[in-house]
């Protein structure tokens, strides 16, 4: 854990040297870092706010040393994420509706792979999602464990919200945010600290509309958007700016999508894609 405190006597060169990603945060917060390397981050705080005169524009050092710390924390673990890459996801056999022990032995997903689950309504596709996304280790009504990377997993993965393994495309998707398509997809760019967001956007937007049937402007707030329109932003942003090692779809067949081009979009070397469906994808 960083300690703020720690952080205001440090020199920004060293911060800079050791955390190479915090310039961007001193441009969001519109300072200028130029000559101040040999200063501690508090005397150079502290010769910011002097060249301010608006009181209440200013953060006392200590409160953005407390955001800095924060910001670096949320670095750390973003970027650790990317080193562990899951392989394998297994599935353990738990019972089956009647209670009936499971006729399988484990089954094994790869990264890469893309997998229908088909079954008539009612068999257990969406069950199998849930277990999948959960993390199960027999603690669901099927009690079926599910283990990553060849063994049990580690908390980390079942609970920490930075190391999200999930995807979740689900049957019922309502949006309740008041934002535009624009606003909303800039607002999951900048969550993801991507360097350069408008190019993404641009794709993602391109990419759903090639997806769903009728297409929309990026003006158009995310709660007026059809079913299908909303699956298809939902696709598109999941395949492009997702880094969720694994993706779950529940039944896109009948959101007025295009389900072939939705996989094509979806399927990458790393990603491990599930997808219930009631009629497996025809060619
Ligand atoms: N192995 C199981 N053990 C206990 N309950 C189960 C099991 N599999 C499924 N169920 C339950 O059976 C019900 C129907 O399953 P589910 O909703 O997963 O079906 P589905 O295949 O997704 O159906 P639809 O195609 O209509 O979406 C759910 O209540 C689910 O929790
Ligand atoms: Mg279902």
């Amino acid at each position: 854990m960083l300690v703020a405190r720690d952080l205001l006597e440090t020199r920004i060169e060293d911060l800079l040297s050791e955390y190479p990603f915090v310039g961007s945060f001193f441009d969001s917060q519109q300072l200028d870092l130029e000559g101040a390397g040999e200063m501690t981050l508090r005397a150079f705080l502290d010769k910011a706010n002097t060249a301010i005169d608006d009181d209440d524009a200013q953060l006392s050092p200590e409160e953005v040393a407390v955001r800095l710390s924060e910001h670096i924390e949320q670095m750390l673990s973003f970027l650790e994420d990317d080193r562990e890459r899951i392989r394998t996801l297994t599935l353990l056999p738990g019972t089956d509706k009647s209670g009936q022990p499971e006729g399988f032995e484990r089954i094994d997903f790869h990264a890469g792979q893309t997998v229908c689950i088909v079954g008539p309504t009612g068999s257990g596709k969406s069950r199998l999602l849930a277990d999948i996304e959960w993390v199960a280790q027999r603690d669901t009504p099927t009690r079926r464990a599910v283990w990553l990377n060849g063994e049990a997993p580690s908390r980390q993965w079942r609970f920490s919200p930075t190391h999200k393994l999930v995807a979740q495309l689900s049957q019922n998707m309502n949006f309740v945010m008041d934002l535009s398509v624009e606003e909303f997809l800039r607002m999951h760019a900048e969550s993801r600290v991507v360097a350069d967001p408008e190019p993404l956007i641009a794709r993602i937007h391109e990419e759903a509309n090639r997806l769903a049937g009728e297409s929309f402007d990026k003006d158009t707030p995310i709660t007026s958007l059809s079913g299908g329109q909303s699956r298809a932003l939902m696709i598109a942003d999941t395949a492009i700016l997702s880094r969720s090692p694994i993706v779950l779809i529940d039944e896109i067949e009948n959101a007025g999508i295009d389900r072939k081009k939705a996989l094509e979009l979806l399927v990458s070397e790393e990603k491990i894609v599930l997808m219930a469906t009631h009629d497996p994808v025809r060619p």
